[in-house]
């Protein structure tokens, strides 16, 4: 008797989005959409939880993989239509019905579990969540009686200029008798502007039937917010990004201009760490305590420890220990180790690498596929070259090794621990420790050359 199904609509094609991407799997603030929805709605433990697929019906399962069960609408006649493609999963459930759209991603958990509270406290055979709106445009309106009962929800396209003043909006949100809903659906016609059956009809068509009909009114207007353009996605996601910002400052985490600091929901953030403005932080990544990270960084799917400085820079795939320095204008890509004490300096490139403790990469460097010791010192303008077109080779560095400026160093080669290589070397051998490798032509001085050179007369 008590059970909780869940619908999620979102099988609509998203035209107002222009895009090849289905709507509900547009990003804010790095997490699709539906993930919003269904993560908002997955703590109420619905017994079943369905989401309606249409447009885009293949890459949307894909996305979601197993959180959901599925069905189909395979055309899209309107969220009404919608709904009753879950009939068959749904036919024999004796409870509630919570219905979602996929394209409402700004729902917190709380808000919903206390709307469906409020639904059960009722004896309501529908209670459909409101907002007040500053600008109601593009969302049903709420039209009530004089005595303030709710009587139907008008679409914008159907409504009359009084009722278009309306500012109690249709969130999308309603829980419905889960018999009744479909007993209501099965009455929906689509006699309207859009020639669609509406959902929200079956609101005017239960009170009709005496049955109770409710309406309950969420206190943040921003929650309700609904996607349907690039404009509106980009509201969502600066308030997305001011929620995250204000949970990790709450949490002793510093920013200096958080309206300029884009954080995705999945990342992580220690205390006392402390974060410039226009700095990006993006998917699974992990920070720790104590981090300095300046205006510019963009740290993508990867993990610092504590008390780092990383200026400026761009990291994907990476891993720094603690203490260490990055930048200003270092590029990490995938699978840079950087142990403790680690110093990166500007416009040096770091791709498969592992970086050993205390060792040092200062300046114009590339190191790609290699394994570098502690206490390295790699001087100016070396490169690691380790590619010849087709495969990628690998170079070790041993402890203390010192590699003198503008070395090249032809992987696949071992340098020792305490090995050196001369500035301007080109190392295509094995160096021993201890030893140095040095591979450059002599220099020859030209006497008297000046001479033979051309010269401008009045020089
Ligand atoms: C809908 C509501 C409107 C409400 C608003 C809140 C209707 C008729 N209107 O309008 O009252 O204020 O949401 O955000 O319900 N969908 C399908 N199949 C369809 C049509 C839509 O699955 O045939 C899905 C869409 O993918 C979307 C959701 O239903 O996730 C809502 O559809 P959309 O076209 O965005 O409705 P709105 O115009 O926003
Ligand atoms: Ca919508």
């Amino acid at each position: 008797m008590n059970d909780i199904n869940v619908v999620v609509l979102a099988a609509g094609n998203g035209s107002r989005m222009k895009s090849t991407l289905p709507k509900v799997l547009h990003n804010v603030a790095g997490k699709a959409m539906i993930d919003w929805v269904l993560d908002a709605v997955l703590p109420l433990k619905p017994d079943r939880l369905i989401t309606v697929t249409g447009v885009g019906s293949q890459a949307v399962r894909n996305h979601v993989g197993d959180k959901s069960r599925f069905v189909t609408q395979e055309v899209q006649q309107g969220t009404g239509h919608a709904v009753q493609q879950a009939y068959p999963e749904l036919k024999d459930s004796q409870g509630i019905t919570l219905i979602m759209s996929g394209d409402t991603p700004m729902f917190r958990s709380e808000s919903l579990a206390d709307f469906v509270e409020e639904h059960r406290r009722s004896n309501n055979t529908v209670t459909v969540l409101t907002a007040h709106a500053e600008n109601p445009t593009g969302y049903g309106r709420i039209v009530r009686a004089d005595d303030g009962t709710i009587l139907k929800i008008v679409e914008e396209k159907d409504a009359s200029v009084t009722e278009r003043r309306i500012q109690e909006i249709n969130t999308g949100v309603y829980v419905f008798d889960n018999q009744l809903l479909f007993e209501a659906l099965s009455r929906v016609n689509n006699d309207n502007v859009q020639s669609e059956y509406y959902l929200p009809d079956t609101l005017d068509i239960l009170r009709t039937m005496g049955y109770q009909i409710g309406a309950y009114q969420i206190q943040d207007f921003t929650e309700s917010l609904g996607v349907n353009d690039r404009v509106a996605l980009s509201v969502a996601n600066k308030i997305m990004r001011q929620r995250i910002n204000r949970q990790h400052m709450l949490n002793g985490v510093e920013f200096l201009d958080p309206d300029n600091t884009y954080i995705d929901a999945q990342v992580q953030i220690g205390q006392d760490t402390l974060i410039e403005g226009n700095v990006t932080l993006q998917g699974e990544t992990v920070i720790g305590t104590g981090n300095h990270l300046t205006a510019g960084t963009r740290i993508v799917d990867s993990r610092l420890g504590n008390d780092n400085v990383i200026t400026s820079s761009q990291i994907e795939e990476s891993e720094i220990g603690n203490l260490v320095t990055v930048g200003p204008f270092a590029h990490l890509r995938p699978k840079a180790v950087l142990a403790n004490q680690v110093h990166v300096g500007n416009f040096v490139e770091v791709k498969g690498a592992e970086i050993g403790e205390a060792s040092k990469v200062g300046h114009l460097t590339y190191v790609g596929n290699a394994t570098i010791g502690k206490d390295v010192n790699i001087g100016a303008g070396t490169i690691f070259v380790n590619y010849d077109g087709v495969h990628k080779f690998h170079t070790n560095v041993g402890d203390r090794a010192f590699i003198g400026s503008n070395s090249k160093i032809i992987a696949p080669v071992e340098i020792a621990d305490e090995a050196i290589t001369a500035a301007g070397s080109t190392i295509t051998d094995d160096i021993e420790k201890h030893a140095m490798g040095i591979a450059r032509s002599r220099q020859t001085n030209k006497a008297d050359f000046w001479k033979r050179m051309p010269h401008k007369k009045d020089n």
